[in-house]
């Protein structure tokens, strides 16, 4: 073999070598990218949250809960529709009940995160809540901080705040929202329903001006959301009197945040946190960005 035909087949060897690795590398990305497409419309997007690390099991109760609302969601929802969760902290108050009147008579449905120190108050308005399929969950027995309290004082607070609904509706809280939406690792690992907070926040607490919830909701508002309001001011109730009609206008299902996870195949586990639920085309538009 002469000097130049050496280097030749050296080369063709090099460049099949080449070959081979960029047909491996192709094979590999497409896998990967299919992997990932994969992960995110079954799972959706992770949800970023503080130090969010905790993955509890679900337990048999969660499951049996779940499976009890999914007759329900059947009976009315379109499940390729739009969704918004109106949800209202810190209550229930006096005003809830006027809030139940207009959610009543536009057939839309809310989710209650209540103050368990005022159910025993209140229970009237609860037992209407619950005939009207409004979701009952807790946001603490005393409006409590979680993280200043150690795991015994989370466990009351959390208990107690069921064994209040128990003796009023026959059955604990579906959801909890952590007071503040303050949270950590541990305050999380002690959490033993799915936490829900928002991503739309109305600061009905701070503007307490109806035009000025109405137009902030009315911006903000997109498929899927979970807007965040307090039944225990006025401009709250009257803002959500114009909002609740306004939204169905829209074409907005007004559903509970269980009922928007089922409509968007997300299973709710205990001690997970979900901020919204948005449509297969929405995250997928959001890739493509
Ligand atoms: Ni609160």
């Amino acid at each position: 073999m002469t000097q130049a035909e050496h280097i030749i087949l050296t080369t063709r060897k090099k460049r099949k070598r080449q070959l081979i690795f960029k047909i491996i590398s192709a094979i590999y990305t497409t896998l990967i990218t299919a992997l990932l497409l994969y992960i995110i419309i079954h799972t959706g997007f992770p949800i970023p949250a503080n130090n969010n690390t905790v993955t509890p099991t679900p337990t048999p109760e969660q499951n049996m809960s779940n499976e009890s609302e999914d007759s329900f969601l059947s009976e009315s929802i379109d499940k390729n529709g739009k969704f918004v969760a109106l949800t209202y902290d810190d209550g229930p108050s006096n005003y809830t009940s006027y809030l139940l009147d207009t959610l009543e008579e536009h057939n839309a449905r809310a989710t209650f995160f209540i103050i368990g120190n005022r159910a025993d108050k209140f229970r009237d308005t609860i037992k209407r809540m619950d005939s009207l399929h409004m979701e009952i969950s807790s946001h603490t027995f005393g409006h409590d901080v979680l993280t200043k309290l150690d795991e015994a004082g989370i466990k009351d607070t959390m208990n107690k705040t069921d064994e209040a609904l128990i003796e009023i509706i026959g059955r604990g809280a579906d959801l909890m929202r952590p007071v503040e939406g303050a949270l950590n690792d541990s305050v999380q690992s002690f959490i033993t329903k799915p936490i829900i907070r928002w991503n739309v926040d109305t600061m009905d607490w701070k503007l307490q001006d109806t035009q000025a919830i109405v137009d902030h909701v009315l911006e903000n508002v997109t498929d899927g959301c979970i807007i965040l309001m307090h039944d225990i001011y006025p401009t709250t109730i009257e803002a959500s009197k114009i909002l609740i009609p306004k939204l169905q206008e829209m074409g907005y299902q007004l559903v509970t945040v269980t009922e928007l996870a089922q409509a968007r195949n997300v299973e709710l586990l205990p001690g997970e946190i979900y901020r919204n639920f948005p449509s297969l085309e929405q995250k997928l538009s959001k890739i493509i960005e």
